[in-house]
């Protein structure tokens, strides 16, 4: 399974990458403005620089929510850096974008997914990535990754290559079910990623070998 970052901050991308686990990096206008990063010009910067950071793709966000201001802004996005990927909603002309992207060669995600039938329509309009949320699904007493279990069910049924992006990922549990059900990718907060290397014995076990090792 592929692991993605999801943050725009410079710093946490670093640390992730020099982990040498990192496949890629997945961002939306809430994290962007998280970072204080504003303007069309700072944005359109701030993607070049995550992508000068990491070696896999770079999810970057439309804000527009017609087909024709999509296109305009994603064909600028996608001429930023060949590894970005062109974000766009899961609405009616997103899915419309979607396809003319995928008709163009260029990469989207699919992103605000909360249903099998959305995903079932984002791989038909051929995209990238789909990307079910499912912390906000859990959030509001939904199973997010029985959406995972569907999905997947459902792509390989007819052999769809869109890959599921676990997105909205909140803890280390979330990962690994991820990994069993078949998820192609997850996309974490930096904490959950380095949150997989503890554990207690591993601890105790190196302190043990190092007070050992002095005898
Ligand atoms: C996905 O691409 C989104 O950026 C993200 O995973 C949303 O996560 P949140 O529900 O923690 O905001």
């Amino acid at each position: 399974m592929k692991f993605f970052i999801d943050t725009a901050n410079l710093a946490q991308i670093k640390e992730a990458q020099d982990l040498g686990v990192l496949d890629g990096v997945t961002t939306n206008p809430s994290l962007m403005a998280k970072e204080g990063i504003k303007g069309q010009e700072n944005i359109l910067k701030h993607y070049v620089d995550i992508c000068n950071i990491v070696t896999g793709d770079v999810s970057a966000e439309v804000i527009a929510t017609d087909f024709d201001g999509m296109v305009k802004e994603g064909e600028a996005l996608a001429k930023l850096h060949p590894r970005i990927v062109v974000k766009i909603p899961m609405i009616k002309e997103g899915v419309k974008a979607i396809k003319y992207f995928t008709e163009k060669g260029i990469k989207t995600n699919c992103t605000l997914v909360f249903s099998a039938g959305q995903a079932l329509l984002a791989a038909k309009a051929g995209a990238t990535y789909v990307s079910p949320f499912i912390g906000r699904l859990d959030d509001v007493s939904t199973d997010g990754l029985s959406l995972i279990e569907d999905i997947r069910v459902i792509y390989d049924n007819f052999g769809y290559e869109t890959q599921i992006l676990a997105a909205s990922v909140r803890h280390p549990m979330h990962i690994i079910e991820c990994a069993k059900i078949g998820a192609d990718v997850a996309t974490c907060p930096l904490s959950a990623i380095t949150a997989l290397l503890k554990h207690p014995l591993t601890d105790s076990g190196l302190a043990q070998f190092l007070a050992d090792a002095k005898k």
